[in-house]
């Protein structure tokens, strides 16, 4: 294909675009060769952008900022509501949070849409099968385990806390059956572990089918996420928009990635209301990194798609075609392609793009108009305080307290030694280790560790105040050490508490 002649036509059928500063960080390990390559690229298109550079990850721990981000860099990211950032090292093991984590959750980028497309000039099984791939993930980004509450309740015991919480859902799944609209998907899949998981996945599906209603034009499903990673890589064909918790989201999105061509290909956005990040979906690369290896693309789409977010269509679509067209001309970096043709390097590889801008690709050229990505941003408000998210609040009661307790008794001693403080008012009504019940009744195979969950519910289904269950803890605190307790609640007389296996 030749040089698209109404390429500057259509950019100027655009209104023209106002410039934004955005706050840029290049990360660790691969991430400043990467960003270097794709900011090249932007800067032969003259995209109306001021990248301001902000100190963050591995260098700015190093220099004893424990959340891995100067307070400059924060003010500015604030300020401008947009960050583009490349990969960043987290430090293993105890200790320091990850940055990556951080800066999604401080900024409540709520939704982590990562688009796996089919690239023509990246081969693949599906690329040889004929199979196209477009699959958006919409990863919740905030709560699951990435809350990551984490404590050692015994030298042998670590307890992680997950949330689920209903705003963190609605906002979520609200903007995934809006992007499904705005793509021209015809349905949206929500993935889940909701049959083990009954609360947390299950409040996640029950949302889920709640703000489905609102958009009867969708087909709404949902497929269990072990399922669904079948599923995928079997007939990726079948699915447009899949919407996931966090966790189960982060591991379903690299099996998309290894559908259309591997990490190198695969870019993300963390949107948020008021702030949006854009990085890509890999890490640091630490194997490869300084070596001028690291393939940018990932990089290149996650910055087209901050463009496109920005309103800046016309550039997202000639940097794209340009990209497009330099992969189905086979060049390549070392990670993918055809191994017969030379691999470049990083900056090799980012001049080769910015010597076809103006080329169109001869399959999936992109479009300079309408695209779901397009149009999202909106500057950042001035807030005095934080945003409470809640939602209308049924009746409900406390009717029984769970007691983790620490404990090498048998499960029947350790009964004994709680009906020896509970009296009338009360009943033991389970005891389980490890989530699996040990007693009234249980299996002589389950093996045990130092840490019981004793449950006790007032009797004849009657309620208990917060006093009660302090004082309750208080003779229990007389025979064990009480390592954490957890009410058991009804909300709109529905109990709201899980059995133990067994149970
Ligand atoms: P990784 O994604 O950095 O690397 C996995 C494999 O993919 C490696 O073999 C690497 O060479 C290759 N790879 C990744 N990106 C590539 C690219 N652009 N071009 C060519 N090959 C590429 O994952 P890993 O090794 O688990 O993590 C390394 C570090 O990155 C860790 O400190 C981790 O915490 C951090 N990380 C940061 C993320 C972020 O900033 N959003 C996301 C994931 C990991």
């Amino acid at each position: 294909m030749g040089k698209e002649s109404n390429e500057t036509k259509l950019e100027s059928t655009q209104a023209k675009p106002a410039h934004h500063a955005i706050a840029v960080a290049k990360g660790d390990g691969i991430g400043p060769e990467i960003m270097d390559a794709v900011l090249s690229i932007f800067r032969a298109t003259n995209v109306p952008l001021d990248f301001e550079y902000v100190d963050m990850g591995k260098s700015i721990y190093d220099q004893g900022y424990s959340a891995g981000m100067t307070t400059d860099a924060k003010e500015k990211i604030e300020q401008y509501g947009i960050l583009f950032k490349g990969p960043m090292e987290t430090p293993k093991g105890k200790g320091v949070k990850s940055v990556n984590v951080t800066a999604r959750k401080v900024w409540n980028t709520f939704a982590n849409k990562r688009v796996f497309k089919s690239l023509h000039g990246v081969d693949t099984v599906f690329s040889r099968a004929g199979i196209p791939v477009d699959i958006t993930i919409v990863r919740e980004n905030i709560e699951d385990t990435y809350g990551a509450i984490e404590h050692m309740i015994t030298h042998d015991v670590a307890l992680c806390r997950r949330f689920a919480t209903r705003p963190g859902a609605l906002q979520v799944h609200r903007y995934a059956f809006e992007l499904a609209r705005k793509k021209g998907a015809r349905k949206v899949t929500c993935g889940h572990k909701a049959n083990i998981m009954k609360l947390t996945d299950g409040l996640f599906l029950e949302v889920f089918y709640e703000v489905a209603k609102d958009y009867p034009d969708l087909v709404a499903n949902d497929v269990i996420v072990d399922d669904l990673a079948m599923k995928l890589v079997s007939r990726p064909h079948e699915f447009d928009i899949v919407v996931l918790p966090n966790l189960q989201g982060d591991i379903i999105s690299d099996l998309c990635a290894g559908l259309v061509g591997g990490l190198g290909f695969a870019p993300s956005a963390n949107i948020g209301d008021n702030i949006s990040i854009f990085e890509a979906v890999h890490g640091t690369a630490p194997d490869i990194a300084g070596q001028n290896k690291a393939n940018p693309t990932a990089l290149l789409l996650s910055g087209i798609m901050m463009l496109r977010h920005l309103g800046l269509t016309g550039s997202a679509a000639k940097i794209e075609n340009a990209l497009l067209y330099t992969l189905e001309q086979g060049v390549r970096t070392a990670d993918f392609g055809d191994k017969n043709m030379p691999a470049l390097g990083t900056t090799d590889f980012a001049q080769a793009i910015i010597g076809n801008l103006g080329q169109m690709p001869s399959y999936s050229k992109s479009s300079y108009a309408a695209h779901p990505d397009a149009f999202e941003h909106n500057p950042p408000k001035k807030l005095s305080q934080n945003i409470m998210r809640v939602t209308p609040k049924p009746s409900e009661r406390i009717i029984g307290v769970d007691f983790f307790v620490e404990s090498e008794d048998q499960p029947d001693v350790c009964a004994s030694k709680f009906q020896a403080v509970l009296d009338a008012r009360y009943e033991l009504t389970m005891i389980s280790n490890r989530g699996t019940q040990v007693w009234p009744t249980g299996s002589i195979y389950t093996e045990c560790i130092n840490q019981h969950r004793v449950r006790v519910e007032v009797a004849n289904e009657g309620e208990m105040s917060q006093q009660a269950v302090l004082e309750l803890g208080a003779r229990v605190a007389g025979a064990f050490k009480i390592c954490t307790i957890e009410y058991l609640m009804e909300y709109g007389g529905k109990k709201s508490f899980s059995l133990a296996q067994g149970q």
